[in-house]
């Protein structure tokens, strides 16, 4: 095929889809008001074309396009595409940024990044100058931060005359959403006007199975059904092809083991009903996939090959693939949410919403009818299965946004304008959690600190280690530690019993090589022999490491590393000395940043944890203290995994001198009295007032028994 007829294809193919029609009206109706709310079917064309639009339309001329994503894979995956469209080179006129990946250039006009990232420039540039149009994409999933943008847009621009003086023209704001929550928006909005893409959709039939029950949340049954029941469409339905929806990395991968080696043994001159389909195309894909294998999912299978895609929620709005006929809903997502029983944010697999579950059924009726086979019962549907999906706001931690908030001048986190509230309970412990770790003063300001720590894009504890060690002088223990523990997870855990075994003893002696003891230590060790090793990706071969996410952490730590110089360039950034080994000396940062994750032995192998919650915890069996918890008597760790149990996993032996001076603060507010402080800058004599009052209250020396 010549290069032309390749790109009048698409062009073909981009001007079939439903938004096509309505482009000129669309470019109108932007440049007719600040705020615009689009909405139309996942597929309409939204967020491949309207920016395009828009670039056709000059809008370039004035400042970027900006479009946010709340996941990373559909930012990157999108761009590459529009640069397709547009002909460009991906980083040129069209580019993406993700945390810790750059991909734009001086000349980028039209960009896709993640929500986040946005949040980040308009820490540095609140008017965001260097934009015409920002595109706020897929706010239907109510993504923290896509939510706290539509708060600080409207905040910041709803007011024209007011708003920010830095900009040359006005900013455009378009605000596209998949579902009906338009009205909310568009009031929200201050009554904006609503452009709707009229959708294009199929019948789509669903019946429900008989696997999983409201009893049911093992996740080796449901992997297992949603195989058995992927390989009976193959061989009794119609050509189309097949999405299954899972819930993460490791069950894609066991679910995708499994298709290709029973796919093995069809006949396809006896198994298959349909006789035009001669083979089965298996393609996982979740984030942390490396995005040339992405790719692939978009492409058409060959002729007489089924293409069944194995995918996490991604594939329900943000990503959307062609030529789907056949839905396998697992009726189970993977969430970030609060655990009060631990006092933290973690991952869980719940079951779906109602409007989720439908949303996943629409995807096969794009382009022709068709079937959506769910593997739970009605039962399941009717008893365990919420209405709509609870905002991210409502249900994790807000330490992080609070903090950029304040950092951006907004004091008053309470009166804030959320789309939806979050629990002023939320709130308060996020402004616990920032006191605690000195970001924020009594008076709820924040501070030198807080300041620094809201550059580095990591967990608020780490960052605290992080600079406590940069203080110190030795950043070089930590910014590995950091890197490692911001990428996926490194060390690879083989289906296979025996190669399991072999990996477990690998990693045992990693751990044992690092001779520190501890899993931070490991990390650390892993990192460096790794690097200084004369073949990288042939160690992480021999020692059951994920190269990929080794050389991500490497390419994260440089980027870490280059933020910390930045800010050590400023005059106040602090200066610490310590006289001791090097091993406590990481250790002490460490605590400094995880004393909110300490844990003191209770009885025999079980942890309690210190903050307050008393939860307790054992630790995780991939820990390399696991086995030797006889000798431990206090730990810190990194997070922590609800199973039928409590784990704690990347776990530091500490000893309890270090935290002493630590722990009465995780007690010293109560929460109560921050509400005051939350609503508003506090003056200096109710703070006058309130200090004499703790220091009555409060007894000189805590001890150890007390804090408990
Ligand atoms: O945003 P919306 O859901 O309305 O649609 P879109 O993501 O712009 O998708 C429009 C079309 O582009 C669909 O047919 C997708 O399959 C296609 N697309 C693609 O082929 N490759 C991508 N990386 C992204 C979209
Ligand atoms: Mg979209």
């Amino acid at each position: 095929m010549s290069k032309s007829s390749r790109w009048d294809s698409k062009d073909n193919e981009s001007e079939n889809l439903p938004i096509y029609q309505h482009k000129a009206r669309l470019i109108r109706a932007v440049k007719g008001s600040t705020f615009l709310v689009v909405t139309g079917e996942t597929g309409s064309g939204k967020t491949t074309q309207l920016p395009q639009y828009l670039h056709q339309a000059g809008f370039w001329k004035d400042g970027k396009i900006g479009i946010t994503q709340p996941r990373r894979v559909a930012a990157i995956t999108v761009a590459q595409r529009v640069a397709q469209e547009m002909q460009c080179a991906l980083g040129r006129e069209v580019g993406y940024q993700v945390r810790f990946d750059d991909c734009t250039s001086q000349d980028t006009v039209v960009k896709y990044m993640t929500d986040g990232c946005l949040l980040r420039e308009i820490l540095a540039d609140p008017g965001l100058s260097q934009y015409s149009v920002v595109i706020l994409d897929e706010v239907h999933e109510r993504s923290l931060n896509t939510d706290i943008l539509l708060g600080l847009l409207k905040k910041t621009f709803s007011n024209p005359d007011k708003s920010t003086k830095s900009r040359s023209g006005p900013l455009r704001v378009v605000v596209m959403s998949a579902t009906l929550e338009t009205d909310k928006l568009s009031a929200f909005l201050g009554s904006c006007p609503v452009f709707t893409i009229p959708g294009r959709t199929f019948p789509v039939t669903c019946k429900f199975g008989f696997a999983v029950g409201p009893k049911d949340t093992e996740s080796s049954s449901y992997v297992k059904e949603v195989v058995k029941v992927a390989l009976d469409v193959h061989t009794s339905e119609k050509a189309g092809d097949i999405l299954v929806f899972l819930t993460g990395q490791s069950e894609i991968e066991r679910a995708c083991d499994m298709l290709y080696e029973k796919a093995e043994s069809i006949d396809y001159r006896y198994d298959v009903e349909d006789q035009t389909v001669e083979g089965l195309l298996i393609l996982p894909l979740y984030g942390s996939m490396p995005t040339d294998q992405q790719r692939q999912i978009f492409q058409a299978p060959p002729p007489g090959i089924r293409k069944c895609v194995v995918a996490t929620n991604i594939a329900a709005t943000s990503l959307t693939i062609n030529g789907i006929k056949y839905i396998v809903d697992s009726g189970f997502v993977k969430q970030l949410n609060h655990n009060s029983r631990v006092g933290m944010d973690i991952l869980e697999v719940v079951p779906i919403s109602k409007s989720e579950a439908q949303q996943r059924a629409g995807r096969a009726g794009r382009t022709s009818a068709g079937k959506c086979f769910r593997i739970y019962t009605k039962e399941f549907w009717e008893k365990c299965m919420p209405e709509y999906t609870v905002p991210e706001i409502q249900r994790t931690s807000l330490t992080a946004v609070i903090l950029t908030l304040k950092c951006l001048g907004v004091h008053d986190v309470i009166r804030f304008p959320y789309l939806d509230r979050p629990e002023e309970r939320f709130i308060l412990e996020a402004l616990k959690q920032l006191y605690q770790c000195d970001a924020i003063d009594r008076r709820g300001r924040v501070t030198p600190l807080g300041e620094l720590m809201v550059e580095f894009p990591l967990h608020p504890g780490l960052t605290r280690a992080l600079l406590k060690a940069a203080a110190l002088g030795c950043e070089d223990l930590l910014l590995p530690v950091a890197a490692m523990l911001s990428v996926e997870n490194i060390f690879i855990r083989p289906g296979h019993p025996e190669r399991q075994k072999e990996a477990d003893k690998r990693h045992r002696q990693l751990a044992a090589m690092a001779g520190s003891n501890n899993d931070f230590g490991t990390l650390l060790s892993v990192f460096q022999r790794c690097k200084t090793s004369e073949n990288p990706s042939s160690w992480c071969k021999d020692n059951w490491v994920h190269w990929r996410a080794l050389k991500s952490a490497f390419s994260v730590e440089t980027q870490l590393r280059e933020i910390l110089l930045r800010l050590q360039q400023k005059r106040d950034f602090p200066t610490e000395t310590f006289n001791g080994d090097k091993s406590e000396l990481f250790r002490r940062c460490l605590c400094s940043g995880y004393f909110t994750n300490v844990a003191r032995r209770s009885v025999g192998k079980v942890f309690c944890t210190m903050d307050g919650h008393g939860s307790m915890v054992h630790i995780h069996p991939s820990s390399s203290l696991f086995e030797q918890e006889a000798e431990l008597d206090w730990v810190i760790f990194h997070d922590v995994m609800v199973t039928s149990r409590v784990y704690i996993r990347t776990v530091c032996p500490i000893r309890y001198e270090w935290v002493k001076d630590l722990l009465p603060k995780l007690h010293e507010v109560d929460v109560y009295e921050l509400s005051s402080v939350a609503r508003q800058e506090v003056t200096e004599e109710e703070v006058a007032k309130w200090e004499t009052r703790e220091a009555a209250k409060r007894p000189t020396e805590v001890s150890v028994e007390e804090v408990i």
